[in-house]
């Protein structure tokens, strides 16, 4: 494995404050080095099926922590048997099928795979045309609600861009659940299949229809009842918003384009890190410590994800989910909020300046950009008085921006870290979801909450199945 180029976590000013001094963390550094050791040892032997799981502790997913190890392992000593070899293949099926695909999934079945495309593919893949999409298709989320006008509009394109005399213009599935029951998923996919049938019939339906779900389940038993000859498990003991590093993001993931498997060794690179690096050099136990000090000492109950590049909001949005719902129990649990900047400094930075004193900004910055730097530039024309600006390239005032809020915060008295991408790519993003799965859970034991499971979305759904089932 190439030695990655790691993340940076830098607390900034928060550091110094009363409550989060120096002394503060490391008053603390025992505790989550005590945690950390119980994540490692203990909880891997029980997830192991070695001793009872205590109640307070079940459930115990704690298959996320070795998952990169467990994908990549088989596929770099027995490749051709391994499910990672097997992802990649049907990633390249995809790609020689279909041109345009649908994933249907809804919470952690679906946001992962559309944080890494959104970060490691062109922005306007969709846009561009076949050649210069190089093979990739174009992709589609759906499943995720029961908005009749967006499921509308998308059958629609999908109708009206087939092209019947065409073989490779066809379109396919990939539907993600893990419990293979998740009511939006399925009204989805029952409309997306009897769309497929009324373009192409019935026939081949199979080899268009790509399941990720649990070994038995409804979804299962649908997909042998129609004869789905490629099928993947979402592995047990992952929960679904753990879920990122197993086919339910690698699938969607390669058929797109994106080299998964420096995905997965940016991940763990992030797990020898957190297994081996001490509180004070550890990004995962720092940064749970700062913004664990932050809300408790300070009352920062709302954690600001500040992403310094389009490329990475829908990552903000995945570790929205992660924290609201592994965090979210007991009445505890900050309050996580993504913003992409500079956009929303015109939409909410004057509340996170002047509103309530009830926020921590961590800044997600990314280091070096894919592309050339692009100049401001001169059109001949100095109305807008630019001109002495036309040197400078968009990462310099992307740069002077993230300095300059934070000055901005600083001068008000406002908390603020950065945590440094090197790069919106594979190997930083790898890193990211890591680093993030693990604050989670670490936090959450912090806090005496189980960071697995989520039986507080049970209740509307009893609610929403009365009203459909029993009538309003
Ligand atoms: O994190 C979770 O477990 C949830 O967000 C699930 O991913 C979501 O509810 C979808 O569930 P399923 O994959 O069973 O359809």
């Amino acid at each position: 494995m190439t030695k990655l180029e790691p993340l940076r976590f830098n607390p900034g000013g928060t550091v110094g404050r009363p409550g989060v001094t120096a002394a503060d963390l490391a008053a603390l550094a025992p505790r989550l080095d005590e945690i950390r050791a119980e994540m490692l040892g203990t909880d891997l032997q029980l997830f192991a099926g070695n001793g009872t799981i205590p109640p307070e502790k079940q459930p115990l997913d704690a298959g996320f922590l070795e998952l990169p190890e467990r994908m990549l392992d088989p596929y770099l000593t027995t490749r051709k048997e391994s499910e990672l070899f097997r992802i990649l293949r049907t990633a390249q099926e995809l790609q020689a099928k279909v041109d345009r695909l649908v994933v249907l999934g809804i919470g952690g079945s679906y946001m992962g795979a559309r944080a890494i495309i959104e970060c490691c593919c062109d922005p306007f893949v969709n846009e561009l045309p076949a050649g210069e999409r190089g093979g990739r298709p174009k992709v589609y989320f759906a499943g995720y609600n029961v908005d009749n006008d967006s499921t509308r509009g998308l059958l629609h394109l999908l109708r009206a861009t087939n092209r019947p005399n065409d073989p490779h213009s066809r379109w396919g599935m990939i539907v993600i659940s893990k419990s293979g029951g998740t009511l939006e998923t399925a009204a989805a996919l029952r409309q997306f299949i009897n769309a497929w049938i009324e373009t192409y019939g019935r026939e081949q339906l199979g080899e268009f229809l790509i399941p990720i779900t649990g070994t038995s389940g409804k979804l299962a038993s649908l997909a042998d009842a129609i004869g789905c000859p490629v099928r993947f498990p979402v592995p047990e003991g992952v929960g679904g918003r753990f879920s990122v590093l197993s086919a339910v993001g690698l699938l969607p993931a390669a058929a797109m384009g994106v080299d998964v498997v420096k995905l997965l060794e940016g991940a763990a690179a992030m797990n020898d890190h957190f297994r081996l690096a001490s509180p004070g050099e550890n990004t995962v136990l720092d940064y749970v410590a700062v913004n664990h000090l932050a809300e408790r000492n300070l009352g920062c109950q709302t954690r600001v994800l500040s992403a310094w590049s389009n490329a990475l909001e829908s990552a903000g949005l995945w570790y929205d989910q992660l924290l609201a719902e592994s965090l979210g129990k007991k009445e505890l649990g900050a309050l996580p909020l993504t913003v992409v900047n500079t956009r929303d400094l015109h939409s909410r930075a004057q509340q996170h300046q002047e509103g309530r004193r009830d926020k921590l900004v961590n800044n997600l910055i990314v280091d070096h950009y894919r592309h050339d730097p692009l100049p401001v530039g001169r059109t001949g024309w100095n109305q807008d008085g630019l001109d002495d600006l036309a040197q400078r390239t968009l990462p310099e005032l992307m740069a002077a921006a993230i300095r300059g809020t934070n000055d901005a915060y600083r001068e008000a008295g406002r908390p603020t870290t950065d945590l440094h991408l090197p790069a919106a790519d594979e190997a930083s993003l790898g890193q990211l979801f890591q680093m993030l799965m693990l604050t989670t859970v670490v936090e959450g034991r912090l806090l005496g909450i189980n960071p697995y499971g989520q039986p507080g979305v049970e209740a509307y759904k009893l609610h929403m199945n009365r009203y459909l089932r029993q009538g309003l």
